[in-house]
């Protein structure tokens, strides 16, 4: 007998299906890409993937004139994730997790703690499942992220100060761990974020770097908010061990390098501390850079437009154009320029930085692949671009964008790397992890497990059992499969 709950089930994917969303069944894949019409259709849960139509992950290898490096720039685009965010994909995970393993019941109220894009997810999944949601984040961030949870019907509950300001939603989350009423996606400490992307991000990134360069993956760089995509490196290490893995974070905020505690503008990343679930493990060199240097890099891709963009470089725009949904290869279209003008955000110029920068420091050669993450894109940041323009306080005009652009994209100092690979470095990352996670109830005994990568593979190993989990409840079900 169905129990109530797995009558009003929701169906979304396994992990399996979303690191490879043609293990579905044929009319649900379908019927999930028919759906990208309407994105409050919940048959939208199944393009939680990092793959397109024709199963390949979605990337850009950026056009060598734009990245002035020898090293082939990859970057994972997620602007085509339902909620235009791959945070809805923990968001997710976390959420199908409890429910697999009987932890919600549809009186529920979903928490989402964030600094945004987290609380998007939050909010898109709990109304494509039909629960309340309530996104918990800071009062600074833009004001297109709040306009959109608002728009998937999520309550807001705001924070003091801006993006650097987390430890004061995890404060504001505390009470409702213990409420019955309230299921907290807590994306800073549980580990469902960490399986999504170290399975389904890392898998995309060793597949897209498979059919460039070398193949190989020569160094990986993520900002890290939650820290929930730098996991990715763990999957990348454990097939290449050689691969660098760079965190970068705002010199304004620079927690990691010298837990600097200031307050900064790359929303989504450098949240004052080391999160839960960052395996420091993985990470090997720290990278800071100026925070408004990346709100600046956005203008200047948005701006400039493909013409003048690719003007100020050097390209030749040609006009190739591929197939719709493909991915971008070294392409130097107007197109191509079109789509780095629309998929990527803040967080993702960062990025981009960090993995030329990184190609400069490790002195990368023409086969070798640097993979990076453009989160978001630009859809959530006009309203920064505006204030952008009223805080210069002149016109922003082709030379200035032109002198911007070689001051971001081309400058770079050594010094700005930190190398944490050394046994002092980690025992510091681990201290500022226990000064921040021993006041959120967790104890020393559990994280001294996480200074072991044994921990983290024994999490890793679990997806088998969670793909089962969730694949059990839906066979449970009168709601699977939601076509036929
Ligand atoms: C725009 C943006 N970039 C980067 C990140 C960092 O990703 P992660 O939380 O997986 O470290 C986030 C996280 O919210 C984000 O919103």
């Amino acid at each position: 007998m169905a129990t109530d709950y797995e009558l009003k089930y929701t169906p979304g994917p396994t992990y399996d299906e979303m690191e490879d969303p043609s293990r579905l069944p044929q009319a649900v894949r379908q019927a999930a890409l028919e759906a990208r019409k309407n994105e409050l259709d919940p048959l939208n849960l199944f393009n939680i993937t990092w793959r397109n139509a024709a199963n390949k992950p979605r990337y850009v290898v950026l056009p060598k004139e734009l990245t002035g490096t020898r090293a082939n720039i990859i970057v994972l685009t997620a602007c085509s994730f339902p909620s235009g965010s791959h945070k809805v994909g923990p968001a997710y995970a976390t959420m199908a997790e409890a429910e697999a393993l009987g932890k919600v019941t549809h009186d529920m109220t979903i928490i989402g703690p964030s600094t945004g894009n987290f609380g998007i997810g939050t909010a898109y999944i709990a109304r494509l499942k039909g629960f309340r949601s309530i996104v918990v984040m800071p009062e600074g961030m833009s004001a297109e992220r709040y306009e959109r949870i608002r728009k998937y019907g999520g309550d807001l509950i705001l924070t003091p100060g801006s993006e650097s300001d987390v430890i004061l939603v995890l404060e504001r989350v505390v009470e409702f761990k213990h409420d019955p009423t309230k299921l907290v996606l807590g994306q800073f400490e549980l580990l469902p974020n960490y399986r999504f992307h170290r399975y389904t991000t890392g898998r995309a990134a060793l597949e897209a770097a498979a059919a460039v360069g070398n193949g190989k993956v020569a160094a990986f760089v993520s900002a890290p908010g939650s820290a929930g995509t730098i996991a990715a490196a763990d999957e990348i290490k454990s097939r290449f061990p050689d691969t660098t893995v760079v965190a970068v974070e705002p010199k304004e905020c620079s927690t990691l390098t010298n837990g600097g505690m200031g307050t900064h503008r790359i929303e989504g990343i450098g949240d004052k501390m080391v999160t839960l679930i960052h395996n420091v493990l993985n990470t090997d060199y720290v990278l800071a850079v100026h925070d408004d240097d990346t709100v600046k890099g956005l203008y200047v891709f948005h701006e400039l437009g493909a013409e003048g963009l690719g003007e100020l470089v050097g390209a030749k725009l040609g006009s190739e154009r591929p197939e719709e949904d493909l991915c971008y290869a070294c392409n130097c279209s107007k197109e191509a320029f079109d789509f780095y003008r629309k998929c990527f955000g803040i967080s993702s110029i960062c990025n981009i930085m960090g993995a030329i920068r990184t190609a400069h420091f490790l002195d990368l050669g023409e086969d070798d692949n640097v993979v990076t993450i453009a989160t978001d894109g630009f859809d959530r940041y006009p309203s920064v671009m505006r204030d952008l323009e009223q805080r210069v306080g002149r016109p922003i005009d082709r030379s200035l964008m032109a002198h911007w652009f070689e001051q971001i994209f081309r400058n770079w100092e050594p010094t700005d790397f930190l190398d944490v690979r050394g046994r002092e470095q980690k025992e510091r990352l681990f201290r500022m992890k226990e000064q921040t996670w021993l006041r959120f109830e967790y104890t020393k005994e559990y994280l001294d497990k996480m200074k072991s990568q044994a921990f983290w593979d024994e999490e890793y190993s679990l997806i088998p059992k969670m793909n089962e989990a969730i694949a059990e409840l839906r066979e449970r079900s009168r709601t699977w499969p939601p076509v036929h």
